[in-house]
């Protein structure tokens, strides 16, 4: 009789968005994880503040992480194997896929020539471009010459593009002309989680906000990289701004399409 008044438990912050599309989880291979219990423990900070999926994004940077992709590849599937193998009764996200963050730097012509460059798609098959989404990110400190070059054709060889954490970018004012003309062309954003929190700072975060309220944001990412991300993704979670933006806005990281730990079906 009780039962039927029994207050409903709330989902956690991020169930609303289903799918983490951003982060550095695959060991070893740039500058996120170290190894695969430090994946593990964040996978677990992920799943209890609501994500059911994550999407590997290892870095392609040059000359940093000039990370090859058949080899990425490879170390996907392992991973994947060895997640299943070791996370015993932890309670982690499902792996769906891996595409990568593609810095535009020196190499990206090579991926970009090569054929390489991966991809997600929306779940709906009639949205989006048939080469699908590409996760692209700028320098951090220095603002490319010719950037909007590289993007513009990007779209026109049938790519459509997200930009990771528009707010991350020094060089970007709140009132960056370029961003708006990159809206303008259809470029999506992704911001990340974090910076709603303040973790990049102040003035990531005021960007990140006001760009949300622009209307420019259509995906939110962990961007998370290792332990510390994982703990600072817990605080997230219980922010009192964050829980109303996920309660009040969709986002699109739902609807990507889920390709269970297969590298090809989300990168044909
Ligand atoms: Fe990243």
């Amino acid at each position: 009789m009780f039962g039927l008044f029994k207050k409903k438990t709330p989902l956690p912050t991020f169930a609303p968005l289903v799918t983490d599309m951003h982060c550095h989880l695959l060991p070893l291979v740039d500058d996120g994880s170290k190894s695969l219990e430090e994946s593990l423990t964040v996978m677990e900070a992920m799943k209890e503040t609501g994500f059911e999926e994550i999407r590997l994004t290892p870095h392609f940077a040059t000359p940093r992480y000039p990370n090859d992709v058949n080899k990425i590849k490879n170390l996907y599937q392992k991973f994947c194997d060895d997640v299943e193998a070791n996370k015993g009764e932890r309670n982690l996200p499902r792996i769906v896929s891996l595409t990568g963050e593609f810095r535009i730097d020196d190499g990206f012509k090579g991926y970009a020539d090569r054929n390489e460059l991966l991809t997600y798609h929306f779940a709906d098959p009639k949205r989006g471009s048939e080469k699908g989404l590409l996760l692209i990110e700028f320098s951090l400190n220095q603002r490319r010459m010719g950037l909007e070059d590289i993007v513009y054709q990007c779209q026109l060889d049938g790519y459509d593009i997200i930009l990771a954490h528009p707010e991350r970018y020094p060089y970007f004012g709140s009132h960056s002309k370029l961003l708006e003309q990159f809206k303008e062309q259809g470029v999506y954003f992704q911001s990340n989680i974090l910076s709603l929190d303040g973790f990049y700072g102040e003035e990531a975060q005021h960007k990140a906000f006001e760009y949300l309220e622009n209307g420019w944001v259509e995906f939110l990412g962990t961007d998370m990289h290792n332990v510390v991300y994982g703990e600072a993704l817990r605080r997230a979670s219980t922010n009192k701004k964050i829980i109303k933006l996920l309660e009040t806005t969709e986002f699109e990281n739902r609807n990507l399409a889920t390709s269970i730990n297969n590298v090809s079906n989300d990168n044909q």
